[in-house]
């Protein structure tokens, strides 16, 4: 099978590392992939949302297969727009239709979508400019922290939680006004929910689904997860409070009727779905919805998954997923993000790095994030540079070669949190 990937950070080298394994790839292009994905395929110069050439290429190669890497293009209907074409309709797309992909793209529309299925979640309202009035009594009701969502996609940055109602009050005011311009002028206010986090995924065709090992990532750039948020420091596999007990109530309570849901509600949906779920007193409840594989937390999951991935997307193209299995790695898998010094602010770009054959020689995996190449040296190309991965019998020893091989790989300015899973 000749098989395409869409996207280019670590997400999408730990996928391509995943799917290059299997027996039944031919060939596999990255477009647009980054330095470490041409290790495993082929880097193709094409925009994740530049679907007509997408077209192009996947006509003028016999691609067979799509997946998609990042939720920009599944918001944009890469899925409906393969669908609707004739020359492409053939060509499985791994991830949802246009309709699926709002789970992640409108905020307003996955807290309506948790309250018909009853799936447990933040109180929340949802309030335009026209409703102001009703936004700051809502806030009136709620205790601090309060929690301020955008509606649409902000790349991360549209999430705000505030100390004081004053604050509040003043940022929704700043957020309608258009803060992040159109993405802000619908804006959920929720519940403040107290606990600690846990990603949970799976794969579905639409009917049946498959739960992939949970991970937990560390968001926020400082030792003991302080200072500004950023776009994943690390993260851990499996997820020590997510015990068998805690999972049953994941797949009662929230996938069952979450997949259940997306088909009474005549929503197309073959792909991954990724729940970012808030442990509250031993009960799961949802935080939010991606509709993608999350980053770091990928270049751990892959790590754990011992069946063949493709076989899986197979039986997600097919709609025979339930006749599929899925075998999970029992070890510990963890990722720990090198960054470039100044990340989340503002950082340099284009450091020469080395190190990076020494960290693999000494056992772990390294996913390239933002890097590129100048001749034949890597260089850095992004605020997250790299990812180092490792198995482990338990979280301690894959973190400690995580942590040694670090040390191995070099460029200026080099950064990483040295206790990603201190809290687990
Ligand atoms: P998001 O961009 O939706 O992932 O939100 C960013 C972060 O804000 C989440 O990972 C949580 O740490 C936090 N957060 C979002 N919603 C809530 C909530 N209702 N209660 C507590 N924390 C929240
Ligand atoms: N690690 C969180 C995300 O991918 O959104």
């Amino acid at each position: 099978m000749k098989l395409l990937l869409l996207g280019s950070g670590g997400r999408e080298h730990a996928l391509a590392w995943k799917i290059a394994q299997s027996p039944k790839i031919e060939k596999l292009f990255i477009a647009p992939g980054n330095a470490g994905t041409r290790e495993v395929g082929e880097n193709v110069a094409i925009k994740v949302n530049d679907f007509p050439a997408i077209k192009r290429f996947v006509v003028a190669n016999g691609i067979d297969m799509v997946v998609v890497g990042p939720e920009d293009p599944l918001v944009n209907g890469v899925y409906d727009f393969f669908r609707d074409d004739a020359e492409l309709k053939s060509v499985p797309v791994i991830g949802p239709s246009k309709a699926g992909a709002v789970l992640e793209g409108s905020k307003e529309f996955a807290k309506g979508f948790m309250q018909r299925h009853h799936i447990p979640t933040a109180g929340y309202k949802s309030i335009t400019a026209d409703n102001l009035e009703e936004g700051l009594a809502f806030l009136e009701t709620l205790s601090a922290p309060y929690v301020l969502k955008a509606d649409g996609l902000c790349a991360g940055k549209g999430v705000l939680i505030l100390p004081t109602l004053e604050e509040a009050k003043q940022e929704l005011k700043e957020m309608l006004g258009g803060m992040f311009g159109n993405a802000s002028a619908k804006v959920v206010i929720e519940e403040f929910l107290s606990g600690i986090e846990c990603s949970v995924f799976v794969l579905t065709d639409g009917k049946s689904y498959k739960i992939l090992p949970e991970a937990k990532d560390y968001k926020r750039i400082g030792e003991g997860d302080t200072g500004l948020n950023t776009g994943g420091m690390g993260s851990v596999s499996p997820v020590p409070f997510a015990d068998r007990e805690w999972m049953q109530k994941v797949e009662d309570r929230i996938i069952r009727p979450t997949v259940e849901g997306l088909a009474a509600e005549g929503i197309d949906y073959k792909g991954f779905i990724f729940f970012g779920l808030i442990n509250v007193a031993g009960n799961p409840m949802v935080i939010e919805y991606n509709v993608r594989m999350g980053d770091p937390e990928t270049e751990s999951v892959m790590l754990r998954i011992k069946s063949d991935l493709v076989e899986l997307f197979e039986g997600v193209a097919a709609g025979s997923l339930a006749e599929k299995t899925l075998e999970i790695d029992p070890r510990s898998a963890v990722c720990v993000m090198l960054v470039s010094g100044g990340y989340p602010e503002a950082y340099g770009k284009g450091y020469p790095m080395t190190g990076i054959e020494a960290a693999k020689a000494g056992g772990s995996i390294v996913f390239h994030a933002g890097t590129a190449l100048d001749g034949d040296t890597v260089v850095t190309n992004g605020g997250r540079v790299i990812a180092v991965s490792s198995y482990g019998a338990d979280k301690a020893e894959a973190l400690a070669k995580s942590f040694e091989n670090a040390g191995k790989i070099q460029f200026e300015k080099k950064y990483f949190r040295s206790d990603i899973g201190f809290d687990l």
